[in-house]
């Protein structure tokens, strides 16, 4: 599986990285922007959208149902909404091309108007679960038809829109997510009851666009979040933070590579985001918060990072909805630290953009880590020295397995290449150029 032209790359053992940059903007926000700036009655402008083919593809579906949406020549989105009443069916298919974000969501924005609206994907979404989307908002009334829960699929958006009150069988921000966009359609209250912690941008956001949210915490210690359906949501000014998943590849390359020192400005540090960078610490790393601040609403700082000794680590299972994209990147940390890591509990990495933890253990195997997997734990067992590396390695259509595997060849002792790098534009537009900025050795390969 890959794209039509795929285009390998290769990375090689590098020197000592040094610099000062700006990851890309956050893709979780960047979507949220749009989606919220579509649906609110005036211009939202939004500073440091991620500009993404996962955010685009979000971008061309707004559009596609009504919103006026613009780049102006200082880089700055403008999108003109006129309230969610002014949704219409999109003339077409919505092509969500890779990005589970954009369908969850937006499947839960179109599931309470009462129009229909055909979604679909790329070969990687088209494998992805949507019944636990599905569900939910079926029974908030909407109608969907669809082949096994899989994309391509219609939905039909409800008549007389019900509220509802859910308790998320997985930890997911995008289930979460999708049912207070659907709430947004309903008379009354809609609930979300959430065990574990996830990504909160969605409440955070739909409370700066003038929604009421309430988030209580009830006798079991869950999460329970209510939006009040109806709003009036007015335009607003958002400024994106770096995006913490991104900033984990030069940030690991950092910490791999000896001698490297590497400023990384503006990342966001939610807590419910940064579980990496506290593992990475207990690991050994050294990671300094520079100039912590609040921007837009979200906790950012600047992180100086510097190579660094690691150790292995147990992570425990609870902290995964924190890191829930970082695992791949942290994989390879652990495979060129010493002693054993072992990641607990990350059944929720088989359904990513590609079956995360198979081609974790498979492409670091084939490097020469020695990778166990037992039930949904991942099992790294470094040794200290630079992996073996000289192979090609299967990406899967999955652009943070894509960019793992490049971070591993910087520290390899042979070159690292992958099948195709192509799909790194999802979130990380730039990276190739980004990390060989800093003094990394990634090239096109034949
Ligand atoms: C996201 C939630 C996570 C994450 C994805 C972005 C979001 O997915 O993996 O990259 O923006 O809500 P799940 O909700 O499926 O864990």
């Amino acid at each position: 599986m890959s794209s039509a032209t795929p285009h390998p790359l290769t990375s090689s053992r590098c020197g000592a990285l040094a610099g000062d940059i700006a990851p890309p903007g956050d893709k979780s926000i960047s979507h949220r922007s749009i989606m919220l700036g579509g649906i609110a009655h005036g211009v939202t402008t939004v500073r440091g959208l991620l500009e993404g083919e996962d955010v685009l593809g979000t971008v061309a579906a707004l559009r596609a149902m009504g919103a006026d949406i613009r780049k102006d020549d200082d880089g700055v989105w403008h999108v003109a909404g006129a309230g969610l009443d002014a949704l219409h069916a999109p003339d077409g298919v919505l092509d969500m091309g890779n990005s589970g974000t954009s369908a969850r969501l937006l499947m839960g924005l179109v599931a309470t108007r009462h129009f229909a609206t055909r979604f679909d994907g790329d070969a990687s979404l088209r494998k992805r679960p949507m019944g636990r989307v599905i569900e939910p908002l079926s029974r908030m009334g909407a109608r969907f038809d669809s082949v096994d829960g899989r994309m391509p699929l219609t939905v039909l958006g409800a008549a007389h829109p019900q509220a509802l009150t859910y308790e998320l069988p997985v930890a997911s921000a995008q289930v979460k997510s999708a049912i207070l966009l659907a709430g947004l359609g309903c008379d009354g209250v809609t609930t979300v009851i959430e065990k574990t912690p996830t990504r909160d941008h969605s409440e955070n956001m739909l409370r700066g666009f003038g929604a009421q949210v309430v988030v209580e915490k009830n006798t079991g210690g869950a999460d329970v979040i209510s939006v009040t359906g109806k709003p009036r949501l007015a335009a607003q000014d958002i400024t994106v933070p770096a995006d913490p998943s991104s900033a984990a590849f030069p940030l690991v390359a950092a910490l791999l590579c000896p001698g490297s020192r590497v400023v990384l400005r503006g990342v966001g540090v939610n807590p419910r985001r940064a579980g990496l960078f506290a593992v990475l610490r207990a690991m050994g790393a050294s990671i300094v918060y520079d100039n912590p601040r609040d921007e837009g609403g979200e906790p950012v700082a600047d992180m100086i990072v510097s190579a660094s000794a690691l150790s292995g680590i147990d992570v425990p299972p609870d902290i995964a909805p924190s890191m829930i994209d970082e695992y791949p990147v942290l994989a390879v940390a652990a495979a060129c630290a010493q002693g054993v890591t072992r990641m607990r509990g990350l059944g929720e990495l088989r359904v990513k953009e590609s079956d995360r933890l198979a081609l974790m253990a498979e492409g670091l195997a084939q490097c020469g880590v020695r990778v166990d997997i037992d039930g949904d734990d991942l099992i790294v067992h470094g040794t200290g020295a630079p992996p073996a590396g000289g192979v090609t390695v299967a990406t899967a259509m999955d652009h943070r397995i894509a960019m793992s595997f490049m971070v591993l060849g910087l520290r390899s002792a042979q070159p690292v290449r992958i099948d195709d790098g192509s799909f790194i534009a999802t979130s990380f537009p730039g990276f190739t150029g980004m990390m060989n900025k800093l003094g990394a050795k990634i090239e096109a390969s034949s």
